[in-house]
Parts: structure tokens; C-alpha cells; sequence
């Protein structure tokens, strides 16, 4: 795959910047809950400011706002402020939420033209959003020379090796409770891998009927509950009993899956094996993530809720590679094109 051109290769000295980043992050308690996704922007933002930009004005879209009261609480305010202090320059300027004009679903080229207005260059390094033609990550990088940022491009340098000639044997953990969100990915990736483990609800769905063109190693025992509740009485059977739930794999499973992510030397791990929120079902996701740590090769884990068991269970460092991005992540390890990247010269 050939890469979009970098911002590290343009003239950004006395420029005004225009960054789309993907600053779309958990909020709380009017603050922002989890701040990981600005903390992946700040590369770019502080090699425009080292590199003496005139001003660098950051736009991103919050949540999916659609009445008057979502204004308020999509407002980019909290996340101004957190930008402000995690970067403290004043140079650095965070635009309200570009969904709050109605042309940027739309890929509206007068929205498009509003955002350029005063701006030199054009910098995307919104990866989480690049599955999206929009204005801000689509229609704006034809008005504007534009360029990749250093967070974009590390994505797909890295998901970009699962999609090469990868070091065997590839392992792919899928989990969650749809399987048709993966079944586009997993079809195209787990096609090329050597073993692909699946857990979590989309495990049953699977065993019932596989629409994959390979053989999953699914479950051999789970932790079936009674009901659907955090305190529900539970039992480990290889199968959940009738009316029941199965709520995580079960300890068998876990060695079973443990030991193949920790032999491999590719790994690629989305969705959790079960509700790993309440701690009676978190054990088989907290297990698949130590094993991706302890694999010594290559990983990638992708995805919100896989992401969030790493990061729960301390681990988060010894992955290789961790996606910001979890629609685009999957779309682009279907083979499939992102606008947001399309739209950026080579
Ligand atoms: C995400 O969190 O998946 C991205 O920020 C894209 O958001 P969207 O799914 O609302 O387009
Ligand atoms: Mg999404």
C-alpha cells in the first residue's frame, strides 16, 4: 500500500494548519473520561508547533449529535480544555464539533470551504474517522494542499502488516456479541490466517451456522448464567444449559486460547470473549489479553471494548500496536478504501 504524503514532509513555518484529528472521546461528568484519542493527536499537534506553525486549528466531530440539547452536551468544551492542558500553547485552537453543521455528514463542500477559510495546508489525522466522507475528513483535503499525520499514518503502517506478508503462525481472537460486524474482516483476514478464535455471543451464532469460508476454534466450555445480571448464579459447562446464558468462555477455553496467542507471532485480537464489565464473566477477556501480552511477536488489538480490556488489565504497554480506530480499523482490514486517507496525495 502506498502511504498518503506526511506532514512531516511540508513547509508548515508561519502557516495556518488546519487538523482534523479524531477527538471523539468518552465524556463524564461534563469532562472528558478517557482522554487516549487526544493523547494520540498530540505528536502531530506539537511537530506543527515545533516546526513554528502560525496557528494550528483542530477540528473533530463529538458524539453523533441530532437535537438542540445534544448542542450542549456534545459541546467540544470539555475537550478544549483537556487539549489545553496536555499542550499549553495557545497557537493550538479547538473548533466546536463539526457535526453540529449539517453539511458535514453530508460531505457538503460550503462546509468544507468554511473550515478552509484562512487556513494554508490541510493535516488529517483523524484514523478513527477515515471510514467517513465527510467534509472535514473528505470534501476539505481537495480545497487545501493536504497531508497525513504522523497518528494516521502509524495506524496504517501497523494494521497495514497484518494485510502483508505477516510472520506465522497469524492468529486472529474475534469476539462480541454481532457477528455480522465481522463477518467482512474476519472473511478477509482470518482467510489468511492460521488459526481464528472466536468467543463471546458471535461464538454460538457461529457454531450454529459458520459463515466463514474456513474452520473457527470456537469454545469448549463457558460460563453460563442464569439470567442476564451482573450477580446471576453461574455454573462452567461446556455448553449453556437450556435458558441459560452463556456469559464467558470458560477456564478450558481459556488455556486453550492462551496458548495459542502466546505461540503465535502475528496476532490480531477484536471483541471481548464475554460481558467482562461485571466480574463473574470478565475473567476469559482479561485472559486473552494477557496472553496478547505475553505473545512476543507482533499484536494489534482493535476496537473499543477490546481496547478498554488492555487498558483495565494493565497491559495496554506490552501491546504492539493499539488502534485508535474501531469502524475504520475494521474497514480497512476488510481491503476496503478510506475516503478520509483517498483524499490525501501520495
Ligand atoms: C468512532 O468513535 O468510531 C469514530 O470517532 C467515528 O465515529 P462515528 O462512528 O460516529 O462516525
Ligand atoms: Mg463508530
Amino acid at each position: 500500500m502506498t502511504l498518503p504524503r506526511s506532514v512531516e514532509d511540508a513547509d508548515v513555518g508561519g502557516k495556518v494548519v488546519l487538523v482534523r484529528a479524531d477527538l471523539n472521546v468518552p465524556l463524564g461528568d461534563g469532562r472528558v473520561a478517557d482522554d487516549a484519542r487526544i493523547r494520540a493527536s498530540l505528536p502531530t499537534l506539537k511537530l506543527l508547533l515545533d516546526r513554528d506553525a502560525k496557528e494550528v486549528r483542530v477540528c473533530s466531530h463529538l458524539g453523533r449529535p441530532k437535537t438542540e440539547e445534544d448542542l450542549a452536551k456534545y459541546s467540544m468544551a470539555p475537550v478544549r480544555a483537556r487539549v489545553a492542558e496536555l499542550v499549553g500553547d495557545k497557537r493550538v485552537k479547538v473548533l466546536e464539533n463539526t457535526r453540529f453543521n449539517p453539511g458535514e455528514t453530508k460531505n457538503d463542500e460550503g462546509f468544507a470551504h468554511e473550515l478552509a477559510k484562512g487556513c494554508d495546508l490541510y493535516v488529517n489525522d483523524a484514523f478513527g474517522s477515515a471510514h467517513r466522507a465527510h467534509s472535514s475528513t473528505e470534501a476539505v483535503a481537495h480545497l487545501l494542499p493536504a497531508y497525513a499525520g504522523l497518528l494516521l499514518l502509524a495506524e496504517l503502517e501497523n494494521l497495514g502488516r497484518l494485510l502483508g506478508e505477516v510472520e506465522r503462525p497469524f492468529v486472529i481472537v474475534s469476539g462480541g456479541a454481532k457477528v455480522e460486524d465481522k463477518v467482512a474482516v474476519l472473511t478477509n483476514l482470518g482467510s489468511r490466517a492460521d488459526l481464528v478464535l472466536i468467543g463471546g455471543k458471535m461464538a454460538e451464532e457461529v457454531r450454529e451456522d459458520n459463515p466463514f469460508p474456513f474452520e473457527a476454534l470456537l469454545p469448549v466450555d463457558v460460563v453460563a448464567a442464569d439470567s442476564f445480571s451482573a450477580d446471576a448464579q453461574h455454573v462452567i459447562a461446556p455448553e449453556p444449559p437450556a435458558h441459560w446464558l452463556g456469559l464467558d468462555i470458560g477456564p478450558a477455553t481459556c488455556t486453550l486460547f492462551s496458548a495459542a496467542i502466546t505461540d503465535a507471532q502475528t496476532v490480531f485480537w477484536n471483541g471481548p470473549m464475554g460481558v467482562f464489565e461485571w466480574a463473574n464473566f470478565a475473567e476469559g477477556t482479561y485472559a486473552v489479553a494477557h496472553a496478547v501480552a505475553e505473545c512476543d511477536g507482533f499484536t494489534v488489538v482493535g476496537g473499543g471494548d477490546s481496547v478498554r480490556a488492555v487498558h483495565e488489565a494493565g497491559v495496554a504497554d506490552r501491546i504492539s500496536w493499539i488502534s485508535t480506530g474501531g469502524g475504520a480499523s475494521l474497514e480497512f482490514l476488510e481491503g476496503k478504501a478510506l475516503p478520509g486517507v483517498a483524499a490525501i496525495p501520495t
